[in-house]
């Protein structure tokens, strides 16, 4: 069983262009998952220059190892928005989400990417599970939306009792990234890997403000700059500090069986998380679920075993072929972001914290963003977060929230619990030779847990990851770990 996520496992071809060194853009997009994309094509259509800014490569990110479900039914994510929140912001969150479902189904129709349009279903294993899935079934039924009740459900796992929501859409992320990297480069945009944006500095005033946009290949300038980097890289304020990392795990099986049409989700913890694919004309079963925060020393050896367990049970005869994991941002409020960051002097902006929901989440942020720079006034939003249900979390996450909340509130959202600290920590290299590294990571100081599964360094606080000698990975911290067997190569990624 490869640990590579399934739909990273085939080459791809797309378009990408060397870094543009010097050169001035309208926009800087950082980061090439489905927000940078999203955001890259609906600026570079109106006729804006576009530079996209990868770390990595396409895909990278959540967005290449996502199992791929566009929904208004998240869990039951919408009455508990409406719950925290009220009926509007519930409103605006399910509205934004299905502008991104629907955007994927024209643009995969216009692009040759197939979809499948299955229904979403929620379902409960207990009785409390019920209670929570009647919540989301009443508030999608207020919001207009045709969801129904099941009563039973044909499934070889345990269920009680489900919601469903018909004519919700899936498909291969990789197959729908290649093709917006391709439109992307139509419009005149230009996608750059392996360029990590290492610093961003606002220059200038008024018409002429620019941004210099510091990477290791090089510096460029944009009028814009927007962070498309899951969580708000570079940022070190609340933006960082009120969204948490969570890494889940998701199993891939060759299947001959059968399941029932649909894309599961059990409201219960841990969450159970299924769907089929065909993938190279053969049948597919995904199993996800066991997510905790990045960091925590949770046993993350059994949680891939636990869901080749429960596809054992239930799935007789499913293979595994390939056991991957993956992170994405929970922003305390609930609620995605989309805008202007604090800083920047407006002219950085951050779109991301979808809570495992970004493939519809991220086509509607771009809009938001995209609208903002063209100035237009966007008829989408995320919902505003009630002053009474941003309290509860203690969190602002807007920029024009902190003024309504005191210093104290904000410490307390910004204080994490730590890991027993640990200054340094030794492990094996790729070439099989040990390195030591500082366990302090660079991003805002947090003591580092060792990932046995991984092998790899992992920030508890906002979820930056290190290889064994200290390499970066993946999150917002920009720098590798220092080095203290004296060997100080940077990775340059
Ligand atoms: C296991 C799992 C299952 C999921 N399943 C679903 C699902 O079924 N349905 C759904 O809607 N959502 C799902 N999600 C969530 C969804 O995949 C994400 O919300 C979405 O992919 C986020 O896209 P993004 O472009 O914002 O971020 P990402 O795809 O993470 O992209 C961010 C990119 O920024 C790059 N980057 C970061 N920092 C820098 C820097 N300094 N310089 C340059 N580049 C940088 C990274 O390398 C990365 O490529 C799932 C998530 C996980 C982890
Ligand atoms: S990622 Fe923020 S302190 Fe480590």
């Amino acid at each position: 069983m490869t640990t590579t996520p399934l739909w990273r496992d085939t080459e791809h071809t797309y378009p990408t262009a060397d870094f543009p060194a010097d050169q001035r853009f309208d926009v800087a997009v950082v980061g090439a998952g489905f927000t940078g994309l999203t955001t890259a094509l609906f600026l570079a259509a109106e006729g804006r220059s576009v530079v996209v800014l990868e770390s990595r490569d396409l895909g990278a990110g959540a967005s290449g190892a996502t199992t791929a479900k566009a929904s208004v039914l998240q869990g039951v994510r919408v009455s508990t928005i409406r719950k925290r929140h009220g009926l509007d912001t519930a409103r605006s969150y399910a509205t934004a989400n299905r502008y991104g479902l629907d955007w994927w189904a024209d643009f995969c129709a216009t692009h040759g990417v197939a979809t499948q349009r299955p229904r979403a279903v929620t379902y409960a294993r207990g009785v409390r599970g019920v209670g929570a899935i009647w919540a989301e079934l009443r508030t999608l039924e207020e919001l207009g939306y045709p969801a129904r009740w099941c009563e039973t459900l044909d499934v070889p796992f345990p269920a009680r009792a489900a919601v469903e929501l018909p004519d919700q859409l899936q498909l291969d992320p990789m197959a729908a990234l290649v093709a917006l990297a391709g439109a992307v480069a139509e419009a005149g945009g230009r996608l750059v890997e392996a360029t990590r944006v290492t610093g961003l500095r606002v220059r200038g005033t008024g018409e002429a403000t620019r941004v210099e946009v510091r990477t290791h290949a090089g510096t460029l300038t944009a009028a814009d700059v927007v962070l498309c980097t899951a969580s708000p890289a570079l940022d070190r304020g609340i933006t960082a500090a009120t969204m948490e990392a969570e890494r889940s795990y998701l199993c891939a099986f060759d299947f001959d069986g059968d399941l029932a049409e649909g894309m599961y989700a059990s409201v219960e913890s841990p969450v159970r998380s299924l769907r089929t694919a065909t993938v190279d004309g053969r049948q597919v079963l995904l199993v996800g679920g066991n997510g905790h925060r990045t960091g925590t020393a949770a046993p993350i050896a059994s949680k891939l075993d636990s869901l080749r367990e429960f596809a054992a049970e239930y799935f007789p005869g499913a293979r595994p072929t390939h056991g991957w994991s993956a992170q994405d941002f929970h922003p305390v409020t609930l609620l995605p972001r989309a805008g202007r960051l604090p800083w920047g002097r407006g002219h950085v902006h951050f779109a991301g914290g979808y809570s495992k929901w970004g493939l519809t989440g991220a086509p509607a942020a771009a809009r938001i963003v995209a609208d903002g720079l063209l100035g237009r006034s966007s008829k989408l939003s995320f919902g505003r977060p009630t002053v009474s249900g941003t309290a509860r979390s203690a969190v602002p996450m807007f920029a024009d929230l902190p003024a309504q909340l005191t210093a104290a509130a904000v410490e307390a959202a910004v204080r994490r619990p730590r890991p027993r600290l640990l200054p340094t920590g030794r492990a094996t290299g790729p070439d099989g030779r040990p390195c030591e590294v500082s366990l302090v990571c660079p991003h805002m100081g947090a003591a580092l847990a060792w990932n046995p599964v991984e092998e790899s360094w992992d920030c508890p606080w906002h979820g930056s990851r290190f290889s064994p000698c200290g390499e970066l990975l993946e999150g917002p911290a920009t720098s590798d770990l220092t080095r203290r067997d004296g060997d100080s190569r940077r990775s340059g990624r």
